[in-house]
């Protein structure tokens, strides 16, 4: 099958198996695992902070900065459909004792209007308050779409004049700044914490980081032993992260020009492809266009022998391309998609 169900599918190449198989390592809980001490001070700079620490997931990273920023009883301000609000298992409301109020977006993002809007108290009690921004970069459930920076900007000043502190989802910062020609950290330092994921793009087999100023990570680090998250010879995994850095980040660009040319040969063999949709590595297709519901589609592409996976929206089914998907395949699915869903050429 041409697995393009999701960019976590990835296998680490030879090379990642070769970093993995040579790797230093120590205690990591006393700190003393040299390729996880590489790999935060790596990710730290890499994402404009002071300092990251190495985790097993994205979204402990998530709930760990979440809980870091509040008091049970305050208030999230998210996206709608961000990951922390609707993929998390409520982890905002087990882990942090957060409410949500959640802003409808567009393309994952909204402006200082939403905002201001969302952190209004919504009683007289003076102690009530917004105390979490969290944004997602690329945003999932919206195909991929990138946040430009003066909208990070924009946004990121007023929740801190709001007094709100402001947390990234950046599972795939990485995509996003190779698509829009921009350093990591001149996106990552509007925040006071940042997520990046290894498993996703960048081909590790597992870890992320959460990466923030030195006391907020300090901090971190005893959220990680509470949550049960520190390790011992993680160095084993963190060289791969460490190789992921060195060698899959420029190649990001790589798997956006595949997903580029997937949707453009979709959208000519007159499958429903928004083309100004396609930012970073995910090709959305809206199925309903063609009289189908998601789960026939999907069916009829497994048969024919190409993977894709279900988004939140009902009729929208998506294609993700990652390190494991070569130009090959997507010559391969190009030509057997639009057979399989019966799409038509309009005349
Ligand atoms: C935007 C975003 N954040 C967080 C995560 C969670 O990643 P993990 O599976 O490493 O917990 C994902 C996973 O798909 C994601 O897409």
């Amino acid at each position: 099958m041409i697995d393009l169900r999701s960019d976590t599918a990835t296998r680490p190449t030879e090379g990642m198996r070769a970093a993995i198989a040579a790797a230093a390592v120590g205690d990591e809980q006393r700190r003393e695992d040299p390729s996880v001490n590489a790999l935060q001070e790596r990710a730290a700079e890499l994402l404009g902070q002071e300092a990251a620490l190495f985790l097993p997931t994205a979204t402990l990273a998530n709930q760990i900065a979440l809980k870091l920023h509040s008091r049970p009883g305050d208030v999230l301000v998210a996206e709608r459909h961000a990951h922390v609000v609707i993929y998390e298992y409520g982890g905002p409301a087990a882990h942090a004792g957060l409410m949500v109020e959640a802003i409808t977006g567009r393309h994952g993002r909204f402006g200082v209007d939403a905002l201001a809007a969302a952190v209004e108290p919504s009683t007289k009690s003076a102690d009530q308050r917004a105390s979490v921004l969290a944004l997602e970069n690329t945003h999932n459930s919206s195909g991929g779409r990138c946040w430009p920076l003066e909208e990070i900007e924009a946004v990121t000043a007023a929740a801190r004049e709001w007094g709100l502190r402001a947390h990234l989802d950046g599972a795939r910062l990485l995509n996003a700044a190779v698509a829009t020609r921009t350093a990591p950290s001149a996106i990552g330092r509007h925040f006071d914490t940042v997520t990046l994921c290894l498993s996703k793009g960048l081909g590790c087999p597992l870890g992320a980081l959460l990466a923030g100023s030195a006391e907020t990570i300090e901090r971190a680090w005893r959220e990680k032993h509470l949550f049960g998250g520190a390790m011992r010879q993680a160095g084993i995994v963190a060289a791969a992260g460490v190789y992921a850095l060195d060698h899959h980040v420029d190649r990001l660009s790589d798997d956006h020009a595949r997903a580029r040319r997937l949707a453009e040969g979709w959208h000519a063999a007159g499958l429903p492809v928004d083309l100004d949709q396609v930012e970073t590595n995910f090709v959305q297709l809206g199925v309903g266009a063609l009289g189908l519901g998601r789960d026939e589609a999907l069916a009829r592409l497994r048969e024919a022998g190409v993977g894709l996976s279900s988004t939140i929206h009902p009729s929208v089914i998506r294609a993700v391309t990652h390190l494991d998907v070569d130009d090959d395949a997507i010559d391969r699915a190009i030509a057997l998609a639009p057979e399989a869903l019966g799409a038509r050429v309009a005349v």
